[in-house]
């Protein structure tokens, strides 16, 4: 019997020659200062190419988009060029990649913004959170955001806008705008981190409108058929709640079918993959149900699960990080059946080429 992991799938305008993608990962290697992509960086993206699709990780729009130190961005030329040598080297071997972009919001620290003004937030509330700040500080509590003002926030579409253009001059095959995991666009979202009483905030309506007005604008630059969207509609990671995902999720998915957009990916459940009540079906279906385009479902997938899942029309496609981190060649050993590298935690954020590029493939392993 064929393998339901290897049936090829349209994406948009991409072919993809298998189901399995390497989810968006935060690895904290950009090279400083300036947070610009750099060898290492290559390298570790060229050895994963044998995804169906490769979504590289978060990366800040704007300085202000930062929420981490050592994540790279994509608004200055040298981060453009540094990205040109990533995309580059996917393609060169046979691969496709998007890139996700991303604005922190309230999940940052006035260290790591400009002028050290305190982060922004649909409302100044001061989520239960942490962020790396520097080798020196480590991780370190979160302070209470400011609000911004309707008036600024023309200008955080616009920093998506720009962030997408400079997407395309790196040379990306589409991109992936993060709306998940308590980051900016979540946080208007979500019921519980938006308290705003503009047209930005209160209704379902209100709260969906930023998102929306950003795939908007991506769409202006990239057209519908290379854009997608994360969500995590029962995460809590960050300090987010959504009163009822499935009318939030629901809804956004409904509108997210009028914009015409390739896909939506879905971190079924808690980040870093908290499955102990089983994946949320409801909000499964719902999205399923209002959303033709292709559904790439995340979050534990084993090889298996993702097989029963796709031949059972659950997810079109399966994003894989962990095992992505620790398995270059993950495709190639799920197609042999052979045994996974396990991934260490404890080099997943920062560092250098250890834990990184040194994880051996199959083919370096039978050397
Ligand atoms: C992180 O850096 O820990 C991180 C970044 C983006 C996510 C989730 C976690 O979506």
């Amino acid at each position: 019997m064929s393998d339901p992991l290897f049936e090829p799938l349209q994406l948009g305008e991409l072919n993809l020659p298998n189901r399995i993608v390497m989810a968006p990962l935060t690895r904290s290697r950009a090279a400083q200062p300036g947070d610009v992509p750099q060898a290492m960086n290559v390298e570790y993206y060229r050895q994963r190419a044998g995804a169906g699709l490769i979504i590289a990780e978060a990366t800040q729009i704007s300085p202000q988009g930062k929420g981490y130190a050592f994540t790279p961005g994509i608004h200055s030329e040298a981060q453009v060029e540094g990205w040109r040598q990533v995309t580059d080297a996917v393609h060169d071997a046979g691969g496709r990649i998007h890139l996700q972009l991303w604005h922190v919001g309230r999940i940052s620290h006035p260290d790591l913004q400009p002028n050290g003004e305190r982060p922004v937030a649909p409302s100044a509330i001061k989520p239960k959170a942490q962020t790396f700040v520097s080798a020196e500080s480590g991780m370190v509590d979160i302070p209470e955001p400011r609000a911004l003002e309707t008036d600024e926030i023309p200008g955080i579409v616009e920093q998506y806008r720009v962030a997408a253009e400079n997407a395309k001059r790196a040379g990306f095959d589409g991109v992936e705008i993060h709306c998940a995991n308590g980051y900016l666009l979540d946080q208007f979202l979500k019921s519980d981190s938006n308290q705003r009483t503009d047209a930005y905030g209160g209704s379902l309506e209100n709260r969906m409108r930023l998102p929306l007005e950003v795939v908007e604008a991506v769409v202006g630059v990239w057209g519908k058929s290379r854009v997608g969207i994360r969500v995590s509609p029962t995460g809590s990671f960050n300090d987010v709640h959504d009163a009822d995902p499935v009318e939030t999720y629901g809804e956004l998915a409904k509108r997210l079918n009028d914009l015409g957009i390739a896909y939506i990916e879905v971190v079924e459940d808690s980040f870093q993959g908290n499955h102990a009540n089983g994946r949320p079906q409801s909000v499964i279906d719902v999205i399923r149900g209002n959303f033709s385009g292709v559904y790439i479902g995340n979050g534990t997938y084993t090889a298996d699960e993702a097989r029963e899942r796709i031949t059972a029309g659950q997810t079109g496609l399966a994003s894989f990080g962990r095992p992505f981190i620790a398995n270059p060649d993950l495709p190639e050993r799920f197609r042999q059946g052979a045994e996974l590298n396990e991934w260490d935690g404890s080099t997943f954020y920062g560092g250098d080429e250890h834990g990184y590029t040194d994880y051996p493939s199959l083919a370096d392993q039978q050397r």
